[in-house]
């Protein structure tokens, strides 16, 4: 079976974590700090919070920003549902606003039509490695906080720098499907001191020094392990990058008839995740049977993400107040007929080879 993903870890992330065992020194040592260091300074920030995962990191940014129960959240429709859940956690309503069918990412337009007075910060994500048009959303939004999850794309840049490096804060995850992992993790990255302040208090039981509380909060923190290993990972960062760019360019020069999602002008991303969209007579079961027949031609493939206005126990939220009768066409239609291909470091040509037969033969591409 060609696998959808891999992580990249070789003997050196195995030395890494092997060293911090054999030290005993397994939370709240060095390693956390250096981790912070590097990816701070690759993502051009002052202050970088390692913390559990990527989830975690929204919620956090989130609560340090002050949302709470009565406030607003602007949050694309289409994503994995953690940063609604997010929002919903600190009792916020996530309002949902649609993506833009190439870009698979929320357009400042959008944001703006959704803004109400409650509105207490917008989360802007950079979906599938592929940049949001952050300078924009900033630019017609301005007095209003935005976050950019940024969970799939470190490595990647948008014209104003990397991806990382925008948004009052950008938070990664080191999930093992994302481009450089810990097992479970995730940063909050950002300029400002306070906040980053304020980040590390409550990502630690609310300490301001230990025995010190200052809010109630809970345990966020990063093992030692998870950043000895995000440290060697941090450091192959661009070669893996490359190896991305490079197999992506091969796939969307080999399937010219298939839709892939679209980086703006003067992006580039990482491919966390190699999409493409469908065509239009394949709706979800079609995609579906598609996964399945290219199982049996030893290919894993996936669906893409969520329409999260669908999803049951959102729904409730979504129906009421939040959509306002808006609807979500593009997520429908990427949530519908999205689907994730291989694609990882150190993929074979010849593997990728039988991805492109594969799915010539199935989609009747000659
Ligand atoms: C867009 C997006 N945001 C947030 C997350 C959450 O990251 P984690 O799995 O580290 O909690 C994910 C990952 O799965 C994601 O794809």
């Amino acid at each position: 079976m060609i696998r959808l993903t891999r992580p990249a870890i070789d003997d050196h992330d195995v030395a890494a974590m092997a060293d911090v065992l054999r030290s005993g020194m397994l939370v709240q040592g060095e390693r956390v700090g250096e981790l912070e260091a590097l990816l701070a300074q690759r993502c051009q920030r002052t202050h970088a919070v390692a913390v559990s995962n990527g989830t975690a990191a929204l919620y956090l940014a989130l609560q340090a920003l002050g949302v709470g129960p009565g406030d607003e959240v602007l949050c694309p429709n289409l994503t994995w549902p953690s940063p609604a859940h997010a929002i919903a956690n600190l009792g916020a309503d996530p309002v949902l606003v649609d993506v833009d069918l190439r870009e698979w990412n929320v357009l400042p337009a959008a944001l703006v039509a959704a803004r109400t007075p409650r509105t207490k910060a917008i989360v802007a994500i950079d979906q599938f490695g592929n940049p949001a048009r952050a300078a924009e959303i900033a630019k017609a939004l301005p007095d209003v906080p935005l976050v950019i999850d940024a969970a799939c794309s470190l490595g990647s840049d948008m014209v104003s720098g990397p991806c990382g490096s925008a948004g009052i804060v950008a938070c990664l995850s080191f999930h093992p499907r994302k481009v450089i992992t810990t097992g479970e993790g995730g940063m909050c990255l950002t300029n400002d001191a306070a906040l980053a302040d304020r980040l590390r208090l409550l990502r630690n039981h609310g300490q301001t020094a230990p025995g010190v509380f200052a809010a109630p909060s809970g345990n966020y923190r990063l093992t030692e392990m998870a950043a000895a290993m995000g440290i060697v990972q941090a450091r192959k960062l661009d070669q893996l990058i490359a190896q991305r760019r490079a197999l992506a360019e091969r796939y969307i020069a080999a399937l010219p008839a298939l839709a892939f999602q679209q980086p703006p002008p003067g992006s580039a991303s990482n491919y966390q995740t190699m999409g493409v969209l469908l065509p239009e007579a394949r709706g979800g079961a079609q995609r579906d049977a598609l996964i399945a027949k290219l199982r049996e031609r030893g290919v894993e493939a996936g669906r893409l993400s969520y329409a999260l206005h669908r999803l049951p126990h959102l729904k409730t939220w979504g129906d009421a107040a939040l959509t306002r009768g808006r609807a979500f066409p593009a997520s429908e239609a990427i949530a519908d007929r999205g689907m994730a291909i291989p694609l990882y470091p150190g993929m074979a040509q010849s593997d990728q080879d039988v991805v492109i037969a594969a799915l010539r033969a199935e989609l009747g591409h000659g």
